[in-house]
């Protein structure tokens, strides 16, 4: 087994736990829209900082770098190829909506209740469902390597 292949396969390893709190966060964002109860409210904020923090960002973070040094390794290969630059825009839009759970996270946490959140729960459905189209877009460009 190369190591290489080694690498890509912890890489994708990262890539499944980081979308694993991808998916969620929303989940627990609209729960937490849905509550006035101070209680009940701390607990999701406790819920969601967690797994943001302790899942998501070193996931996050570990797939951005693995991701790199398998670039780094097959540059020669790689910066020739069309799909490799598709893919890194569609991974900056998904860093971008990583960022943007944070800030929503701190927001959530500021407001004493939903009627004060910027951001409304139909926002937050349709929010929801960007990181399972970039993960259909991305894996589909980096397994088929179209172009
Ligand atoms: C900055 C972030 C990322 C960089 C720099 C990066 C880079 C790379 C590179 C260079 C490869 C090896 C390609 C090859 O050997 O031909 C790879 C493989 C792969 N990446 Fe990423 N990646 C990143 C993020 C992601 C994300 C977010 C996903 C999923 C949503 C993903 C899914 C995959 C998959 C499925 C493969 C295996 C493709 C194959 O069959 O060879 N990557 N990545």
């Amino acid at each position: 087994m190369s190591a290489y292949l080694l690498l890509k396969a912890v890489h994708i390893v990262f890539v499944v736990t980081w979308f694993a709190g991808l998916f969620y966060l929303p989940r627990l964002l609209i729960y937490h829209c849905q509550t006035t109860d101070p209680t009940a409210r701390a607990q999701f904020h406790m819920m969601e900082d967690k797994l943001y923090r302790i899942i998501m960002r070193p996931s996050m973070i570990v797939t951005v770098l693995l991701g790199a040094a398998l670039l780094i390794w097959q540059w020669e290969r790689l910066a020739q190829m069309g799909w490799i630059w598709a893919k890194l825009v569609a991974v900056l839009i998904l860093l971008g909506h990583h960022h943007f759970c944070g800030a929503l996270i701190r927001q959530f946490a500021a407001s004493g209740l939903p009627s004060e959140h910027r951001v409304s729960e139909r926002f937050l459905r349709i929010f929801n469902e960007v990181p399972a189209l970039l993960l259909i877009i991305i894996v589909i460009l980096a397994v088929t390597k179209p172009f």
